[in-house]
């Protein structure tokens, strides 16, 4: 499924800040929105998810304009992890969160207690599942945004930050999830701002830079570019930085 952008501008009432982007592709596979603080990842997110619906220009979904959706239609096709998972949770428990979604789309009773068992399975969220959303820890919580959206198995999912709070085997464990449904054909985008976890794990990037999309293409591309990374405000790669601060070559990405 693709997501595209045709001549969008947002801004905030009472604030200078504008989100512009003439065109923007969005394919299956996995792609990152990369950028410093402030430069509008979240917004964009925000309008690609159609939570935001009051810009101009169009957004479309397989040449269908979002803004014609029916919400349920909407949630059907996208899912959404917000950066801040306290505001996206409302039910009493980590297994009532997750299947809240199924119920909404009317999935029946049995493939509902399937699907949640599996996805907290996969989530690694199993022991957990009788607890109160609120009572996990950041990291778990995290966990639980993604695992909300990995249960409706939409063909689009858009991931604000969802490393964040991680620690290194949660991160492997997504990083592993994000892979397997970008192979199988999910259009998937994760926000981010570690170009260490891009370089080696995302194939595409969106460079975002003050409301305007500075890049769009091969991740490789934009980190063979130090001068267009620079202008982004983004920390290049560790070792990239290691083989420049040696006076060496730098790393040829694959990616
Ligand atoms: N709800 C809001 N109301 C007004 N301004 C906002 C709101 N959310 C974000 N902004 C402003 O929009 C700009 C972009 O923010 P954001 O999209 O959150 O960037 P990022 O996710 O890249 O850090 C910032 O200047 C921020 O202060
Ligand atoms: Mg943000």
């Amino acid at each position: 499924m693709q997501l595209k952008i045709h001549n969008l501008r947002f801004s905030y009432p009472q604030q200078q800040f504008t989100v512009k982007a003439d065109h923007l592709d969005l394919q299956p596979g996995l792609t990152a929105m990369i950028g410093e603080n402030g430069a509008g990842k979240s917004t964009l997110f925000k309008l690609l998810g159609g939570l935001v619906t009051t810009h101009q220009g169009k957004i479309t979904v397989d040449q269908q304009p979002l803004k014609d959706f029916l919400k349920t239609e909407r949630a059907r096709k996208i899912g959404l992890a917000f950066q801040d998972p306290d505001d996206q949770f409302f039910n009493s428990s980590v297994k009532k969160e997750v299947e809240w979604e199924l119920r909404q789309l009317k999935v029946p009773a049995k493939k509902q207690s399937e699907t949640v068992t599996a996805v907290l399975k996969e989530t690694n969220l199993s022991q957990q599942a009788q607890q109160n959303p609120y009572d996990l820890s950041l990291s778990d919580r995290k966990l639980l945004s993604i695992a909300t959206v990995l249960a409706p198995n939409p063909q689009i999912a858009l991931f604000d930050e969802p490393m964040i709070a991680l620690d290194w085997p949660s991160q492997q464990l997504v990083s592993h999830i994000f892979t397997k449904l970008a192979k199988r054909g999910h259009t998937i985008l994760v926000i981010s701002h570690n170009l260490d976890w891009v370089a080696q794990n995302v194939p595409q990037v969106i460079v975002m830079g003050r409301g305007k999309v500075i890049f769009a293409g091969k991740t490789r591309d934009f980190l063979h570019q130090p001068t267009l990374v620079k202008k982004s405000n983004l920390l290049l790669p560790k070792v990239t930085r290691l083989t420049m601060a040696l006076g060496i070559n730098p790393p040829q990405y694959r990616l």
